[in-house]
């Protein structure tokens, strides 16, 4: 049987080419939803390691098949000696996506991830916390702390990172604001993530790819961004809506806004809302949250916000969420690799479980008949 005829869509978009059970976005509703069940309901009632069984196995735990797997992920929190020393001796200057995506790659070469596709999984979803917080203390010249098996990820990587056990509160919401990154479809990522697994390749290998796919400005980074933008809009002589002028002027984008699936809003960013203002109360210094209140206004007088089917994305919030917990600005990236950990490796599992290789074409577009000329004729 002949090939069908090739289809040309650059950028693939609006491409199918997966089926999934894990999570499914609705643009029109909007909703996000996690094996059917609500993100929104998750983020209130549920845990970012709940969330990661959900996704995993298809339903969510009992409190003891939680127990089961919470121990799983307690006794591989710690650094091997080989990956400690990577993130230890990075330079301070390096960037932390960098550093993640090394030590992740890292464990697999000193064989602490076990053989199976799943113990590769709790491997990175246990140690990619880890490693960051100890990247965080090693830069501030701090000792590495052991995780401690009393306290969740979210709350074991504010310990770590910070050598004090986290307030309650603040433990929850980087709970949910990992909860809410947890899997979002077949962005660039995760779709990097699953042709890796199409190779028949391991876990760590496709994560390692995937966090490289996030580090880019187009898909990760808007986090940073919003956060980049308060701080010099505060420092500059501006005020929010001048400074959103100049910026719509020179034909900037607003970090934080617009999606190309959610037009009206992004579930995930009305859950961050909520939050942001929360910790903006208690949070001393400038008030981020009005600010980012402030742009709002200003893009909807502007009519941006709808006529141009751009509203607040995940990122407006979590940028602010993430500073006032103390977590540094340039981990705010890594904080999204760290949340889509749960959803990577899963769709690596369902790529393992139905594979074939993704293998797209290029049209050539260049020169033919080229003749070869001899390297000293050049
Ligand atoms: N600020 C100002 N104008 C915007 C923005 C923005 N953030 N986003 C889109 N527009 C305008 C855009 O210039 C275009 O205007 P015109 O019709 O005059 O050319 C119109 O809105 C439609 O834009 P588009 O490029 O067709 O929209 P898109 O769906 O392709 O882009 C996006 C989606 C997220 C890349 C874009 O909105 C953007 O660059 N936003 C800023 C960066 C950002 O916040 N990214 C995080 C995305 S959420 C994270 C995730 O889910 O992974």
């Amino acid at each position: 049987m002949s090939d069908p005829e090739p289809v040309r869509r650059i950028g693939l978009d609006n491409v199918i080419v997966a089926d999934t059970e894990l999570s499914e976005i609705d643009g029109e509703k909007p909703e996000l939803l996690y094996r059917g069940v609500d993100a929104q309901e998750l983020a209130e009632k549920s845990s970012y390691e709940e969330t990661a069984y959900l996704l995993w196995n298809g339903e969510l735990p009992t409190r003891d098949e939680l127990d089961e797997f919470r121990a799983e992920l307690d006794e591989r929190r710690g650094l091997s000696r080989g990956v400690a020393e990577v993130v230890e001796h990075a330079p301070e200057d390096a960037v932390p996506m960098d550093v993640l995506r090394s030590a992740v790659s890292t464990t697999q070469v000193y064989g602490e991830v076990g053989e199976t596709p799943r113990e590769n999984a709790l491997s990175v979803l246990a140690k990619a916390p880890t490693a960051l917080a100890t990247f965080g203390r090693a830069r501030r010249g701090e000792e590495t702390l052991e995780p401690r098996d009393d306290l969740d990820t979210a709350a074991n990587f504010l310990y770590m990172l910070n050598g004090e056990e986290p307030d309650e509160r603040h433990a929850e919401i980087l709970d949910t604001a990992l909860l809410l990154h947890a899997d979002h479809g077949l962005n660039a990522s995760t779709f990097t993530s699953r042709v890796i697994a199409s190779t028949e390749s391991d876990v760590i290998s496709a994560l390692t790819g995937a966090i490289g796919a996030l580090k880019g400005p187009l898909h990760g980074g808007a986090n940073q961004d919003v956060m980049e933008m308060l701080l010099d809009i505060d420092e500059s002589d501006k005020d929010v809506s001048s400074y959103v002028a100049d910026m719509l002027e020179n034909g900037e984008r607003v970090p934080g806004f617009g999606h190309r699936v959610y037009k009206e809003f992004d579930p995930r960013a009305e859950v961050l809302k909520e939050i942001a203002e929360e910790v903006s109360e208690t949070t001393e210094g400038p008030d981020w949250y009005g600010m980012l209140e402030e742009v709002e206004a200003y893009l909807r007088e502007e009519k941006r916000i709808h006529e141009k089917g751009i509203s607040p994305n995940v990122d407006l919030y979590s940028g602010t969420v993430y500073y006032s917990l103390g977590i540094p600005i340039d981990f705010f990236v890594p904080m999204f690799a760290v949340g889509r950990s749960a959803g990577w490796t899963a769709q690596v599992q369902e790529q393992y479980d139905n594979n074939r290789l993704v293998r797209p074409r290029a049209e050539y577009v260049g020169e033919r008949g080229v003749e070869y000329t001899p390297i000293d004729e050049r």
